[in-house]
């Protein structure tokens, strides 16, 4: 559709970026060359230290071990609040657009202060101390900041849990971070549909005998259950206690918050970040790679309850004053207009969402887009999967106009920040590729005997050094985090994902080469989606795989191999959908379900995944060698069967 072109940097975006090529090689090359005085340079610019550090870093990628600013002291409340009352005080930090067109709000940085020290010293009230661990349940309303701001004030340690969760992955989480406190809603609104999170809670709670209090704010006022004991309504307990609260210093490794996140294991991972180094690469990132400037409005359309949300809508565009838009619903209701509606509605300088947004909205027509104006845009962004170029192109020509840089933006959970990106007024953008190393990331191309690939290569992605915002522990299981990522290549760390590096240095990252899959953007592991289905009474043995999808990028494509006395059906296929559905959260659903009388295995009993994937994406020439297989007849009767096929 369009030439699959290098887009230079205009002249235009050039002289108003931060950063033009010249400065981007410069600032690179003292990043790698003098790490520590780049580091406390950009330490002392970015973030408000109470106490300085006496060590910039000490990293151990052999044992796992990373710390940065130690012996410092600061508070992220503080950085992302307070400091910029004198300065910035009545300037709107969040923009509220709710699930309805109607529905907003305008949050002031002064406003925003007396809103986190209220709900500061409600977690008070109820007992919460420095580190003890508070679980987050909250669709997307301003509260879910004012939650994460309220815990990082007291030094408290958030765990986020995705509001499309079901309760028993919520009570999993709970339990593993031994969290005694959460804050819900009594729902979630999106799409038009009601989420019923307190609802849900209650459920989770049923086995969480540690949890004292449940902090609720009113969204919808429907009715919900209460227990007197435990439950607490936020705006009746806000008004009870004082509009000041004194911020906890914190030592800049102590933890900020636990994410969870996907493995190739069934048991999801709580990824630990601190405090100085994490709030340092998401402050830092979001100036550089946004080229955010003062009174810029910037939307980033992710959820608080993944790493995005926290480095992208809360953490880096607060610290840095910015106005950042938090958005409850989904981009195609009412209809597909809605987030160009949004950005003319705001004048909207910044947008970062996924490519699966684009290819969903690019789907419904260009009518949809065209008939806003967007003519606030300046920069476009994208994370969380490949982009394919016809979206990358459509998103620029269509959606920007051929006006904007796309910004495509690689990292993980684990990295807390963006990693290999361009920057807009330095880097020509090739569609498709997420092109260079930030700032202080020296990536790497591995063979699989663990040879380090030089020049135009593909292998599997390490990065060599440490950065400010790496991982610090998987929370309670140290070893797993060295067993991930610094066993893989010893001394390195190994991202989990394959990529190609060409000619002129740029990255094109491929996806997962472990078990983990990216549906939609959301992060699974097949293991999680396995673990589930052999829960079900009527299953014997499952196999998850991925397959390619137009629009979520890829499918989840399950083999069940159901119980001897169960008889397969349409209806069966359905409730399993459902099961997992309830046990891991909808967006987790196979797409496929495929009986099988067994799976392909070899000798030694290894399920051969690779077999399945190939069948699984219609790929039948390619299934490679199946001689090992201890019964190679169940994989005629795979293919025989299958379901996705052109
Ligand atoms: O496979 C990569 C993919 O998303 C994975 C990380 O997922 P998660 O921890 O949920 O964080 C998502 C948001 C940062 C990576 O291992 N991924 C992320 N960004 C990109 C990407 N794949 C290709 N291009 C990207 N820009």
């Amino acid at each position: 559709m369009y030439p699959k072109e290098l887009h230079p940097v205009t002249d235009q975006v050039r002289e108003s970026a931060h950063l033009d090529e010249a400065g981007y090689q410069a600032m690179y090359r003292a990043s790698i060359e003098q790490p520590e005085q780049f580091w406390a340079e950009q330490a002392e610019r970015f973030l408000t230290w109470e106490h300085p550090w006496h060590t910039v870093s000490d990293c151990d990628f052999r044992q796992g071990q990373a710390a940065w600013f130690i012996g410092g002291k600061l508070n992220v409340s503080v950085n992302c609040i307070d400091r910029h009352l004198s300065s910035r005080g009545e300037q709107t930090a969040i923009i509220w657009e709710g699930d309805e067109p109607t529905d907003d709000a305008r949050i002031s940085y002064r406003e925003l202060h007396e809103k986190v020290c209220r709900l500061a010293n409600v977690l008070k009230s109820r007992g919460v101390k420095k580190g003890d661990r508070v679980c987050l349940y909250m669709p997307m309303v301003p509260e879910a900041a004012y939650a994460m701001l309220a815990c990082a004030r007291i030094g408290a340690v958030h765990s986020v849990v995705f509001g499309g969760f079901s309760p028993d992955a919520v009570r999993d989480r709970i339990l593993d971070a031994d969290c005694q406190t959460v804050i819900t809603a009594d729902y979630g609104v999106r799409g038009g549909k009601p989420v019923p999170l307190k609802a849900n809670v209650d459920k989770a709670l049923a086995k969480c005998p540690n949890v004292h209090s449940v902090i609720t704010v009113r969204r919808t006022g429907e009715t919900i259950d209460w227990d007197t004991t435990r439950d607490l309504w936020y705006h009746e307990a806000i008004e009870q206690v004082s509009a000041d609260c004194a911020p906890e210093p914190m030592d800049s490794e102590d933890p900020l918050f636990i994410l969870y996140t996907s493995g190739s294991t069934g048991k999801p991972k709580g990824v630990l970040h601190t405090t100085g180094g994490y709030l340092l690469s998401a402050a830092m990132t979001h100036h550089y790679v946004f080229d955010y400037k003062p009174g810029e409005i910037y939307w980033c359309t992710a959820d608080v309850g993944w790493i995005t949300g926290h480095s992208y809508i809360v953490y880096g565009p607060l610290c840095n004053g910015a106005t950042t838009l938090m958005f409850e619903g989904v981009p195609t209701y009412p209809d597909a207009s809605r987030c160009w509606q949004v950005v003319d509605k705001h004048q909207v300088n910044i947008f970062y969402t996924a490519p699966t947004a684009i290819r969903a909205l690019m789907a419904k027509g260009n009518e949809f887009v065209t008939s806003c104006q967007r003519s606030s845009l300046r920069l476009l962004g994208t994370v969380g999967e490949p982009i394919n170029p016809e979206a990358w192109e459509w998103y620029y020509h269509v959606v920007g106009d051929s006006r904007c840089p796309v910004v495509d933006t690689w990292w993980q959970t684990e990295t807390g920040a963006i990693m290999i990106t361009p920057l807009p007024g330095a880097t020509d953008l090739k569609p498709g590729s997420a092109t260079r190393p930030f700032f202080g990331v020296e990536p790497a191309l591995m063979d699989p005997d663990g040879k380090e690939l030089q020049g135009a290569a593909s292998g599997n992605l390490v990065l060599k050094r440490s950065w400010p915002s790496q991982i610090r522990t998987v929370y309670g299981d140290h070893q797993r985090l060295v067993d991930t990522y610094f066993s893989a290549y010893p001394g390195l760390y190994f991202t989990g994902d394959g990529a190609r590096r060409d000619e002129d240095g740029y990255y094109w990252i491929t996806g997962r080469v472990d078990d983990v899959l990216n549906v939609s953007g959301h992060r699974i592991g097949t293991a999680e989606v396995e673990s589930a289905l052999v829960l079900h009474d009527s299953v014997a043995e499952a196999a998850v795989v991925g397959c390619p999808h137009d629009i979520k990028g890829q499918a989840i494509y399950a083999y069940v191999m159901p119980m001897h006395d169960v008889e397969p059906s349409d209806a069966l296929i359905s409730e399993l959908k459902a099961f997992v559905a309830e046990q891991v959260g909808g967006f987790a659903k196979p797409e496929f379900i495929q009986w099988t009388p067994g799976l392909p295995k070899t000798r030694s009993g290894k399920i051969m995944r690779r077999i399945l994937r190939k069948i699984a994406e219609d790929e039948l020439e390619s299934l490679g060698d199946t001689s090992t297989l201890a019964d190679p007849a169940v994989v005629e009767e795979l293919i025989a069967h299958r379901l996705n096929r052109a």
